[in-house]
């Protein structure tokens, strides 16, 4: 196993979806490790709850520059406002974090959804934010010598799993799941990831991975880590909100 990297320089790190959940606790675990003129944007609606993550992240970090960007991906400005929100300083490291998503209507079967503005306004959220969000960073910040790009795909066991009434929630994961396999053929400097944080964690990347981070999940509660070795990476278990969580990190140097 590669020797894990737990300082990230001159960093730009954006996350979606940071104001709560997973999002939100990938800000506050990756904070202390942004150093040396690193930059954290977040994403979300609400933007009183991204101040709030804003001055946990402070708190363990005074020297980061935090960025908020209120708003919403399911649509074309919200895309644009995230881009436009981009720190124009070339980082040494660039992070995407594609946390941000929703679950969709899990009442319904496939012979249910007969409208079609609802599966657009779906896929709008979890699908086209992700690919034209990671187009426009990775166009922002095109490779070149001594940047190291990565993108993460917070997906789901049910990106390769099919359940009965989740066909919006499967079709968009394994829609994004595949992004990341074009990317990265596409894209030979890059670092693709899916991560799925769900009960079987499973991991696709785009090229060899190398473990150099781990995070823990559930630091803003009081809950028991169970950590254990599992294949390239470290997993975790933790309980939030009753639900558990296993955990498996990996971030490509
Ligand atoms: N929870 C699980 O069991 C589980 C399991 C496997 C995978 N995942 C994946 O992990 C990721 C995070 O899950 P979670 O449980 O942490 O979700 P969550 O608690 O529902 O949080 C979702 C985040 O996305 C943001 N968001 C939602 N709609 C948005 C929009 N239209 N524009 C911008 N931001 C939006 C929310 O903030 P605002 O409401 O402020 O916009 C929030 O910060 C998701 O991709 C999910 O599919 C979760």
């Amino acid at each position: 196993m590669a020797e894990r990297e737990t300082v990230f320089r001159e960093c730009l790190c954006v996350i979606t979806g940071a104001s709560r959940g997973l999002g939100k606790e990938l800000a506050l675990q990756l904070a202390p490790s942004l150093t040396g003129a690193s930059s954290l944007v977040l994403v979300a609606r609400s933007g009183e709850r991204l101040e709030e993550v804003r001055r946990a992240v402070l708190a363990s970090q005074p020297s980061l520059r935090v960025l908020l960007v209120p708003a919403d991906l399911s649509t074309g400005q919200g895309v644009g406002a995230a881009l436009a929100a981009l720190p124009q300083h070339r980082p040494r490291r660039l992070l995407l974090l594609n946390n941000a998503g929703s679950l969709g209507d899990v009442s319904k079967f496939v012979v249910d959804f007969t409208s079609p503005a609802e599966i657009t306004d779906y896929f709008s959220l979890n699908v086209t934010s992700f690919m034209c969000l990671s187009a426009g960073v990775l166009r922002a910040f095109p490779q070149k010598a001594g940047l190291t790009r990565t993108v993460v795909n917070i997906s789901s066991l049910c990106a390769i799993k099919p359940f009965k009434s989740w066909s919006l929630y499967c079709m968009g994961k394994a829609a994004r799941e595949m992004m990341c396999h074009v990317l990265a053929a596409e894209q030979p400097d890059l670092r693709v990831l899916s991560y799925a944080p769900g009960n079987s964690p499973h991991i696709t990347i785009g090229r060899g991975v190398r473990v150099s981070t781990e995070l823990q999940w559930g630091s803003e509660h009081q809950h028991k880590h169970d950590w254990e070795r599992a294949g390239n990476g470290i997993r975790g278990k933790s309980s939030s909100g009753g639900v558990n969580f296993p955990i498996v990190w990996c971030v490509v140097p």
